[in-house]
């Protein structure tokens, strides 16, 4: 149940172009919206330059991973009037935060369910490593042959967690309940953790499996590159379920050509903007580089499918309905994300720390 303080403030029939619109997405943003009085409407196509025009007499656009949210974007929203983007997710390097600053308010959904996203890169590792993808198919086809299935432990095995945050956190205990040793790099360590953290370097030559879940930044761009990789042990697994750009597609594909990298599993990936989410079963892939490592038999894709369980879908919209409550009350919302512009006389958050 949302509890809505102050409900005589807010404006009420606000509308909000929702982009990126999938069939799971409306069920749960209907009913919250419909009961906060918010018009959701729904537009399958992604926000860019060329369908920005469709925001045009809403209060704010509803946005999600792929969706561009870039200077031009926010100086036509500003032009148009609309004053808020309304992530339905945590990550935002798709949005110049910098540039929306005193234009459009910004908010996001900081956790959902980070069991969803961890348990899927746990899915994902144990896929991989027992052959779980093969098998199906093969049985499916009454082949119950074993050859080619040999997989291996996960216990007694090093993991490398990049990123030790909510996500990264949970992964690490779900990888401490099979017994493996679990090392970690994060710019801003856990102090309470237990958690043994190393630098990047450390952990590159010490894991069997390597699992990111930092944010995608100018610093983590690539933190899987062909410097990288050469660091890594031979055989090494790397799950990739936080942002496509950390790793560098084409130097995964060579490490996997080279049997440097002993499979990879991908949630997310670098070009996936045009791609993921879209049905393109009986088209010609475009992207040699995606159709390459699908083609290879130790690489596992799933589409940008991590958070995809009825209680993140469900906490996502609550989420998202109550930031938009937020803002119309008082302009303000614990879930903004804003640059520091180090005016602290006049910032209503007074915020000591980062913005974000
Ligand atoms: P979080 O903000 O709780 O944790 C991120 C961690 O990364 C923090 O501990 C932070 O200190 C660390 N970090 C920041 N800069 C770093 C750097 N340069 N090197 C190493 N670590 C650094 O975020 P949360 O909720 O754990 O999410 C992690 C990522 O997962 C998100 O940024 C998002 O990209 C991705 N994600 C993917 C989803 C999917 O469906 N595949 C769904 C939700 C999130």
């Amino acid at each position: 149940m949302l509890v809505y303080a102050g409900f005589g403030l807010i404006r009420e029939n606000m509308r909000f172009a929702f982009f990126d619109a999938k069939q799971y997405d409306r069920p749960s943003f209907e009913t919250y919206g419909k009961e906060a009085g918010i018009d959701f409407r729904f537009y399958e196509t992604r926000l860019t330059p060329d369908t920005v025009e469709l925001a045009r007499g809403s209060d704010g656009v509803c946005v999600f991973v792929n969706d561009t949210v870039n200077a031009e974007v926010i100086d036509r929203l500003y032009e148009m009037g609309v004053g808020t983007v309304a992530l339905r997710c945590a990550g935002y390097n798709n949005v110049d935060v910098r540039h929306a600053f005193g234009k459009v308010h910004v908010v996001h959904v900081p956790a959902y369910s980070p069991y969803a996203v961890a348990e899927h890169a746990m899915a994902m590792l144990l896929t991989s490593v027992r052959r779980i993808h093969k098998a199906y198919n093969r049985t499916k086809d009454f082949n119950f042959s074993l050859t080619g299935l040999t997989g291996f432990d996960l216990h007694g095995k090093t993991v490398g967690v990049i990123g030790t945050g909510k996500i990264g956190r949970i992964f690490v205990d779900i990888c401490r309940g099979f017994g493996m040793q679990v090392i970690a790099y994060d710019k801003f360590p856990a102090a309470d953790s237990k958690i043994e953290y190393v630098s990047l370097d450390e952990l590159f030559a010490r894991s069997d499996v390597i699992s990111l879940h930092c944010p995608l930044t100018e610093e983590t761009y690539h933190t899987v590159c062909a410097e990288t990789v050469a660091k890594m042990k031979k055989g090494v697994v790397i799950v990739n379920t936080s942002r496509g750009a950390l790793i560098d597609a084409d130097a995964l594909l060579e490490g996997i050509k080279a049997r440097k990298i002993g499979a990879a599993c991908l949630d997310v990936y670098e070009e996936e903007a045009d791609i993921f989410f879209e049905d393109y079963s009986g088209h010609i892939m475009a992207d040699d580089t995606l159709a390459r490592l699908i083609s290879m038999p130790n690489v596992l894709v799933t589409s940008h499918q991590a958070f995809l369980t009825e209680e993140a879908l469900n906490n996502i919209s609550q989420t998202t309905v109550q930031n938009i409550l937020d803002l119309s009350r008082d302009g303000m919302c614990p879930n903004e994300l804003c640059y520091r512009c180090g005016k602290t006389d006049v910032c209503r958050k007074e915020r000591v720390g980062k913005c974000f």
